[in-house]
């Protein structure tokens, strides 16, 4: 198989293991995934560990294997919130008939049926059971449910099964497994478009040692541009200083100030279909950077005054170039959200702008939520709270509707 899969680089899977004679396959999916660059931590259920001992699912992946909901010490390291939120993707290899009955109905009295509820992930089973068990109108009624609320089906195969029965029900081949996780990643939504993406604060300097900034954390720029990767689009992202990695498979272009910024965009204009300014430009700079750090009380003042010009509207001028890419803004506000943002969005002539209250600690600045409106000229939709990773998979499901109305 091809050893180049790059939508699974980086991916973060939690693997849930469940009981039954295929368990042992998850050992070699483990590893093969690892492979592929994908991140793996791993859930078992108890029966599943009649099959294969958590020791060597840990020594694979190189993680303890969580077992337990209501153990203080694995919930202290990582708790199931923790694992919900920390993956990418849920994959139950194998599920056993048990386990769909389980997550059709709802259960949450262990730990992978919890976790499944808690994430806003997407969640993938891959069936493997008796022939005659799958295909019982129970299980069959199970697995149309799950299908229909958007969990992933992979499988089952057609063959002959470890019990000696022939037919429906063996888990699907690890290659062919492989190949099917990565196409969940990859949406397809935005393929063929380049995105350009200005993230995190800019600094503006005073004299070689200090500086002014925000409080931008770049969460929300590089999680827009993991989402777009995964929508299939070619990333530009134009970064202030942050802490994070940039996504793999992210163009990353590091910028400090605002006018660097500006420049850096300006040059890769022409190739960009789709523009968000998820960053945080300072709005003014100082008139003058001096050129060696200005002294305590120079010339006996007890105060230091600053002038300040203004700096260039980055989203601004690109919403008045020629071609316009489409071109996506956030709104940072403290109060009037939605009317100033509205504003904003007439005023730079944007396709489309999100809004954020970022005088909410919990939301908005380093947070790793968020909760939004998204507006267009004659429209809106509100965004409860939730991840910045899965608001980016909304704003790019979004984002990939208006454009198909342009054309
Ligand atoms: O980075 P995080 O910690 O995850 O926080 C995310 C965030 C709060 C920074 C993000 O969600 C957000 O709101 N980003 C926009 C911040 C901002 O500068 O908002 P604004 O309302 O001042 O600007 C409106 C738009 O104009 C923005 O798209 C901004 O990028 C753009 N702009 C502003 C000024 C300027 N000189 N040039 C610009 O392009």
């Amino acid at each position: 198989m091809d050893n180049t899969l790059l939508t699974l680089r980086n991916r973060r899977i939690l693997l849930g293991v469940t009981g039954g004679i295929a368990a042992y396959k998850a050992a070699e999916l483990t590893r093969r995934l690892q492979d592929q660059g994908a991140k793996i931590r791993i859930i078992m259920t108890r029966s599943a560990t009649e099959f294969i001992t958590p020791l060597t699912l840990q020594a694979l992946s190189t993680n303890p294997v969580h077992l337990d909901l209501l153990n203080p010490d694995t919930e202290s390291a990582m708790g199931h919130i923790e694992l919900a939120r920390w993956a990418d993707l849920i994959l139950i290899v194998p599920a056993s008939a048990n386990f769909l009955a389980r997550l059709a109905s709802g259960h949450s009295d262990d730990l992978l049926t919890t976790v499944c509820l808690a994430a806003e992930c997407p969640v993938a089973v891959a069936p493997a059971m008796n022939q005659a068990m799958w295909a019982k109108p129970a299980t069959q009624a199970n697995q149309k449910l799950l299908v229909s609320r958007g969990v992933h089906l992979l499988g089952p195969d057609h063959g002959i099964q470890a019990c000696g029965d022939t037919g429906a029900g063996r888990l699907l081949e690890i290659d062919r497994l492989i190949l099917a996780t990565s196409e969940l990643f990859d949406s397809g939504e935005l393929t063929g478009k380049t995105v350009m993406i200005t993230a995190g604060p800019t600094r503006e300097a005073i004299d070689p040692v200090r500086y002014i900034s925000n409080h931008s954390s770049g969460k929300q720029g590089y999680a827009l541009a993991q989402a777009a990767l995964d929508a299939g689009a070619r990333v530009i992202l134009i970064s202030g200083p942050t802490q994070l990695a940039a996504p793999d498979r992210a163009e990353l272009v590091s910028v400090v100030s605002a006018q660097d910024m500006h420049d850096n965009v300006q040059s890769r204009l022409s190739e960009t279909d789709i523009f968000v300014g998820v960053a945080a430009v300072a709005d003014y700079r100082p008139k003058l950077a001096q050129n060696q750090k200005i002294k305590k009380n120079a010339a006996n003042k007890r105060t230091l005054t600053l002038e300040f010009v203004e700096n260039p509207d980055i989203i601004a001028e690109v919403a008045d170039s020629v071609p316009k890419p489409f071109t996506v803004g956030f709104a940072a506000e403290t109060e009037n959200i939605e009317a100033y943002a509205r504003k904003k969005l007439i005023e730079k002539k944007l396709d489309l702008i999100i809004a954020n209250n970022v005088a909410n600690a919990q939301i908005g600045f380093n947070s790793d939520l968020n909760e939004t409106t998204i507006l267009w000229q004659e429209g809106k939709v509100n965004m409860p709270t939730m991840s910045k990773r899965a608001l980016s998979e909304k704003i790019v499901t979004i984002i990939s509707q208006h454009i198909k109305q342009r054309i």
